[in-house]
């Protein structure tokens, strides 16, 4: 299958790239900048992308090519840094600057290309960019500036092109059709990606790996889980055996909704454990956000080990593993640090005596969703805001007791009620209830009464790394506080979240 391989360097937008691609139905692979060369020679290797990076090609540990990549007859498109390491190398000069340039610009067309087929001669673009290029190689022609740049150029002879704004990024007004002009009019690529194929190769795949062997799967009720859960078992039926922990930790009613789903209607052989005094047991006396997450990460794969043991006939693991994990496993390290230990429950160490099988690897979330709808799977499991693997663990401000997750669930429950009511809940990206350690003053009736905080978090994203938060009517927010506090005993006041991340995080723990 034709392919564009997208080098990465480091920027946190070079997923956007490969889903601009491969929206257009062609294949797209994000693969280290240091790639070995042999990779890049592949005949289906149509193109080649150059990603953005947050270095300076003057950095002593900056990520640099081999110049023999200019050289191998594939088209090329440097994007930001990809653009700076080119001209770099190709002799162009590139100053180094201590200011970012963040933020929209004006794009001006100075000399027609077909890079530019249906693109306004002036447009608005996004750059994002420390180092820029001062001048360009003498094998390079001009294309396009901006007021503060020169926004994009073409090698003389080759299909090299140069971009110093970001097309990936929705807020560059003809980005899409930058980005397609690339891909269909200078690498020429077969347009063969499509999701039907791909579920009906992957089910083959399946038949074949296992043969008679049985597998076993972590099914969380999430959606990576829960989609290949169904591909699998549409391959193998009852040589798959699901082990779904019921953690205590889980929204309100999603046991029973999972087992509902994926057992009654789906026929799916499903070991349901129920775990919840283990996890509180674990859980107790222990207020520390990372404690926490450890605490219910280590837990979960005990109970996990545990159960898979009993079933000694299974010699494959199958995990919702994703691209975008697959990525980040290999990516560079950027400057940016650990956050948070993101510990998926789901994410088992490696030394399971078991084959692995992640039917999911290849594709991006958008894709799974579509291979979920397309399995047969409800769209309410399907299209579902994420679910952070320690649950509402780290939803609880400190100490988490059952009485508390009781609490949370009926309010979170509420909240999600009323936004699918009024048509917001696909409007948000994330929305949640937060439980607080905080109990203050209220007046019902006309008695006094002190109890707990809670917090409603909602938050619009595209990338979950930055997000804002939700500006949600008054008028909702009014009557979905009235109803939690009416109706949730141990609640007695509610605040809305508008922290944007950054500085916030989108949870509170
Ligand atoms: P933060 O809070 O870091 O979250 O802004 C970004 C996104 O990641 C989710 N999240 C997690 N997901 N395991 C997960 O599977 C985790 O430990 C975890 N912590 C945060 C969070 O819900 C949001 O969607």
């Amino acid at each position: 299958m034709d392919k564009i391989l997208i080098l990465d360097f480091g920027s946190q937008y070079n997923q956007l790239i490969a889903r601009r691609v491969r929206e257009m139905g062609v294949y797209s692979e994000i693969v280290p900048f240091n790639v070995d060369l042999d990779y890049l020679k592949d005949e289906f290797v149509k193109g080649i992308i150059l990603s953005g990076g947050p270095n300076s090609v003057y950095d002593t540990d900056a990520p640099h090519i081999d110049k023999e990549i200019y050289n191998l007859g594939k088209p090329i498109l440097g994007i930001c840094y990809g653009m700076q390491i080119t001209q770099y190398l190709m002799g162009g000069t590139v100053s180094p600057s201590d200011k970012r340039e963040y933020g929209k610009s004006t794009l001006t067309i100075a000399k027609d290309d077909v890079l530019f087929k249906n693109v306004n001669k002036e447009s608005i673009v996004w750059m994002s960019h420390g180092d820029h290029v001062d001048s360009l190689s003498n094998d390079f022609t001009l294309l396009a500036t901006t007021p503060s740049a020169i926004a994009a150029a073409k090698h003389n002879t080759l299909d090299i092109y140069n971009l110093q704004f970001h097309p990936e990024v929705t807020h560059s007004e003809f980005g899409k059709n930058i980005i397609e002009n690339f891909v269909d009019d200078v690498c020429h690529a077969t347009k063969n990606w499509n999701l039907d194929d791909y579920i009906e190769k992957t089910i083959a795949n399946i038949k074949e790996t296992v043969q008679d062997d049985e597998v076993i799967l972590g099914l969380s009720g999430g959606v990576d889980s829960s989609v290949a859960a169904m591909l699998i078992h549409r391959a193998i039926k009852d040589q798959l055996t699901c082990i779904f922990v019921d953690t205590g930790l889980l929204r309100y009613k999603e046991d029973q909704k999972v087992m509902d789903t994926y057992q009654k209607h789906f026929n799916m052989k499903i070991i349901k454990v129920d775990a919840k005094e283990r996890f509180f047991n674990k859980l107790r006396g222990i207020s520390d956000p990372e404690l926490k997450r450890k605490a219910i990460g280590n837990e979960f794969v005990k109970v996990f080990e545990e159960e898979q043991k009993k079933l000694k006939n299974a010699k494959f693991l199958a995990q919702g593993t994703i691209y975008p994990d697959v990525i980040e496993s290999v990516s560079i390290k950027g400057p940016s640090e650990t956050i948070k230990s993101h510990h998926n429950v789901g994410g088992l160490p490696d030394d399971l005596d078991f084959k692995l099988l992640e039917p999911l690897r290849e594709l991006f979330k958008d894709e799974v969703r579509k291979v979920g709808l397309a399995l047969g799977i409800p769209e309410n499991m399907i299209i579902r805001h994420p679910f952070p693997g320690p649950g509402l663990g780290i939803r609880i401000l400190g100490e988490v007791t059952e009485e508390k997750v009781d609490i949370l669930q009926r309010a979170d429950n509420i909240f999600i009620e009323e936004l699918e009511k009024n048509n917001l809940y696909n409007e948000v990206s994330q929305a949640f209830v937060v439980l607080l350690p905080v109990k203050t003053v209220g007046v019902m009736g006309d008695k006094r009464t002190y109890e707990f905080v809670a917090a409603l978090r909602s938050a619009n994203t595209t990338d979950f790394m930055t997000a804002t938060f939700s500006r949600l009517p008054y008028e909702f927010l009014d009557n979905t506080v009235s109803r939690i506090i009416n109706e949730v005993r141990g609640i007695n006041r509610v605040v809305y979240d508008i922290t944007s991340k950054p500085p916030g995080t989108i949870e509170w723990e």
